[in-house]
């Protein structure tokens, strides 16, 4: 395991160059505001009000479920690395991508946010999420779903982060029981695709239907997903 550590951060080495010459100046000002800087989306607690910041009306029995880096680190998601630019609007990976399953499917997006503030340096988060995957750290969540029961299919997705879903995803899935309702996973990665996730959610909720043919779409893609996703989302019946 130490060995493939060391392996995927050469390659995650040279993603963050990449990402680093695509931010340009904006880098610079990233990391200055890394500590003092507020989480971006702590206005929006409950799905209810992720959906209205949104702008989606309520009434859905879809719930859109994400986690996303920029929503949870010292930076604000203009500012991060690990953003993409869709609509004009500079968002996380994984909210792009959930972004995108909410206009099809007219469902509710949920932001999971954490009490951590997982940091704003590429190279430190890598090594922060290593040492509390390997702690299995249950990171304390401080957005909450409202009421579960409206809803009958919950989206789920996330970055792949050292080939599993951050720990922040085990305790989602340790607060909610979803007993008869369908999780659809997604997730963005750099080259480790689904990561067996989907079979670790069934694990996790083995009363749950868990569809097993997630989305999967990798960082430097998934600004240009929305055709993708919606074929996706033909195949599901959406
Ligand atoms: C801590 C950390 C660990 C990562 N581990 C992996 C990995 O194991 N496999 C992979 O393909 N990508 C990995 N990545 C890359 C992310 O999955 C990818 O950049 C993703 O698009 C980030 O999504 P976000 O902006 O929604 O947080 C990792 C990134 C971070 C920050």
């Amino acid at each position: 395991m130490q060995m493939q550590k060391t392996r995927f951060i050469a390659g995650l080495l040279a993603l963050m160059m990449m990402l680093a010459l695509a931010a340009c100046g904006k880098a610079d000002a990233a990391e200055d505001e890394s500590t003092a800087a507020p989480k971006p989306s702590e206005a929006a607690q409950t799905a209810d009000e992720t959906a209205e910041a949104n702008g989606k009306a309520g009434g859905s029995n879809i719930l859109i479920a994400y986690f996303t880096a920029a929503e949870n680190s010292g930076v604000d998601a203009v500012s991060s690395a690990s953003v993409v630019t869709v609509d004009d609007t500079a968002k996380g990976v994984s909210q792009a991508v959930a972004g995108m399953i909410a206009e099809r499917t007219g469902g509710e997006l949920f932001s999971i946010q954490t009490s951590v503030v997982y940091p704003a340096d590429m190279g430190e988060l890598i090594d922060y999420a290593a040492e509390e995957q390997d702690a299995g750290v249950l990171p304390e969540l401080t957005t909450h779903i409202e009421d579960l029961d409206e809803y009958d299919t919950v989206f789920v997705g996330f970055p792949i982060w050292w080939y599993d879903m951050p720990q922040v995803m085990y305790s989602f899935f340790e607060e909610y029981d979803f007993a008869g309702k369908t999780i659809i996973p997604f997730t963005v990665h750099n080259g480790s695709r689904l990561s067996g996730t989907p079979a670790t959610i069934q694990e996790l909720e083995p009363e749950a239907t868990v569809i097993q043919d997630g989305f999967t779409v990798s960082h430097q893609k998934a600004a240009d997903a929305a055709e993708d996703v919606a074929a996706w989302l033909a195949d599901l019946g959406y």
